[in-house]
């Protein structure tokens, strides 16, 4: 039987290549430049099957120029909104992603944002870095704790959850706005919130964690920011639109809000150049789920999914 012809858009990790390259007719961009949208047109006539990253845009427009040919993009990714989903799945493609197994890596490099954000880590570490550290005082570098504080999540999905877990281990008391409200053992003591306006009014520390859709875009703007605790810590690991980010440096500049941690930019790669002014920014390149043993996990998800498809049956992460 002949292979299934598949193209990998960027270079995933050893392990997902050599699978692939077992069981598909692959060809992979070893360039590892983020496909533009002629090369995902010209790939829709040539393959049977994409795996892309959340750096390739399925645009309606582009997918309006896809050929017949490609009958499933399945996403190293859990985040889809690269995709179109309705100009795909009206062109008949199938649209997969992989939930779950970045969850853990996630939530950890979340903590790692709202630690880092709440204890002056670009300072601090530019302080001992430069050598300019000459001096100690009981005044110096004092920062927000963790423990015994509110910790707002918005968005109690998978990653959320997560996060509650290890933010459980630092004795937070945890509050969350989701769409609804969850079954007592996945809430865990956590105080739901029907709405994000009264989540952040007890936010001392905030943490995002629902998906980019248009319902959310700027979702932080100017009267959400001024809602949270004076003084709170935001943190964003999801996506860079649902943030305001003018909004969020004037909040930073009348200390509304103390110091942020973001691996999410409304411009990725770049980010936003106006925070670098901000040593209370917290800044790393979107990074969330780049541990070798998750994008493993991400790759055979990807992977798994294709292998469920082109054998008739219904992809575990169909959407
Ligand atoms: C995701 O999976 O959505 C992460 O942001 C990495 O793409």
């Amino acid at each position: 039987m002949t292979k299934p012809r598949l193209w990998i858009t960027r270079r995933l990790s050893d392990a997902t290549l050599e699978r692939a390259t077992r069981d598909y007719d692959v060809v992979i961009n070893h360039d590892d430049q983020p496909g533009t949208a002629n090369q995902l047109i010209t790939a829709s006539a040539e393959f049977d099957a994409i795996i892309p990253c959340h750096s390739e845009h399925f645009s309606a427009d582009v997918v309006a120029q896809f050929s017949d040919r490609l009958k499933i993009v399945a996403n190293h990714s859990v985040g889809v909104d690269h995709c179109n989903l309705p100009a795909l799945k009206g062109r008949g493609i199938a649209v997969t992603n992989t939930p779950d197994v970045l969850s853990d890596a996630t939530a950890e490099l979340a903590m790692l944002l709202m630690l880092g954000a709440a204890r002056h880590a670009v300072a601090g570490d530019k302080i001992v870095r430069t050598g300019a550290w000459d001096s100690w005082s009981p005044a110096f570098m004092v920062g927000k704790q963790l423990t015994g504080a509110r910790l707002g999540i918005i968005g109690m999905g998978r990653v959320g959850r997560a996060f509650a877990a290890k933010a459980r281990g630092f004795d937070m008391e945890i509050h969350y706005y989701n769409r609804t409200e969850l079954p007592a053992d996945q809430a865990i003591g956590a105080v739901y919130h029907d709405t994000v306006e009264s989540l952040l009014g007890v936010a001392d520390f905030l943490s995002l964690h629902c998906p980019a859709t248009p319902e959310t875009t700027n979702l932080m703007n100017a009267d959400r920011l001024a809602l949270l605790p004076q003084g709170a810590v935001i943190v964003n690991t999801a996506r860079g639109a649902l943030v305001d980010e003018d909004a969020l440096i004037a909040a930073i500049e009348t200390r509304q809000v103390a110091a942020a941690g973001l691996d999410c930019f409304k411009v990725e790669p770049g980010g936003n150049p106006a925070f670098a002014a901000y040593d209370n920014i917290f800044m790393l390149p979107h990074i969330g789920s780049a541990t070798r043993q998750t994008r493993d996990a991400m790759g055979f998800r990807a992977l798994d999914n294709l292998d469920a498809f082109f054998a008739g049956q219904t992809p575990r992460d169909l959407l």
